[in-house]
């Protein structure tokens, strides 16, 4: 099977970009990160990227804390298509893209979100169902569009809800899952793009 070339891009800690290095490496996804991204200059994830040898770069986000500035986006359309990316992949990036993005890599941009989508997009999903006395909540691979969120679903796994889970150990769990379902997703993807 042919290599997706991948662009990982980030905001944090990097569990997800970790466990995608580590399939790639394992030889159960057959794909090669191309690129790791963060717009947050000291983010763990730049340093998981380090230590896998991969190449990566900070992206400076410009002045908005949502989103980032027009010129920032076209920048890193460039950097992408400079490391001849084909899908990129959100691991925990926290800004929102915008057309720039959307069209540069029209249904080729995925996104891990810690819940069932579409029950509770935005921030602390975990926390969310946590709160609506949900008792199974998961996560989602989706395709991303211009809403938050949002988009076709590829895969989704659930995690059920403990009596005496805390935000902390319920989203623990999730990430648990996330970094089984992650590769799983883009090793289904790789056959189809
Ligand atoms: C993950 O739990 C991911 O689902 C979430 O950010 C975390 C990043 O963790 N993403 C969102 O909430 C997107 N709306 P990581 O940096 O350890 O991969």
């Amino acid at each position: 099977m042919k290599r997706l070339a991948l662009g990982i891009l980030g905001s944090g800690k990097g569990s997800n970009c970790r466990a995608i290095l580590e399939s790639i490496q394992a030889g159960t996804l057959p794909a090669e990160a191309r690129v790791v991204i963060s717009e947050v200059l000291d983010a763990p994830i730049l340093e998981i990227a380090r230590e896998f040898s991969v190449p990566n770069a900070y992206l400076p986000p410009g002045q908005f804390r949502t989103r980032l500035e027009p010129n920032a986006e076209a920048e890193l359309v460039k950097m992408l298509r400079e490391a001849g990316v084909e899908l990129v992949v959100l691991a925990g990036f926290m800004r929102v893209l915008k057309a720039t993005m959307l069209s540069a890599f029209a249904r080729r941009i995925i996104n891990i979100h810690p819940s069932l989508l579409p029950k509770f997009p935005g921030l602390e999903a975990w926390k969310q169902a946590l709160d609506a006395g949900a008792t199974v909540t998961g996560c989602t691979v989706h395709f991303v569009d211009e809403k938050i969120d949002h988009g076709d679903i590829i895969a989704q796994s659930e995690v059920p809800i403990l009596p005496n889970d805390s935000p902390d150990s319920l989203h623990a769990r999730i990430q648990i899952a996330e970094h089984e379902l992650y590769p799983a997703a883009i090793t289904k993807l790789c056959g189809e793009i």
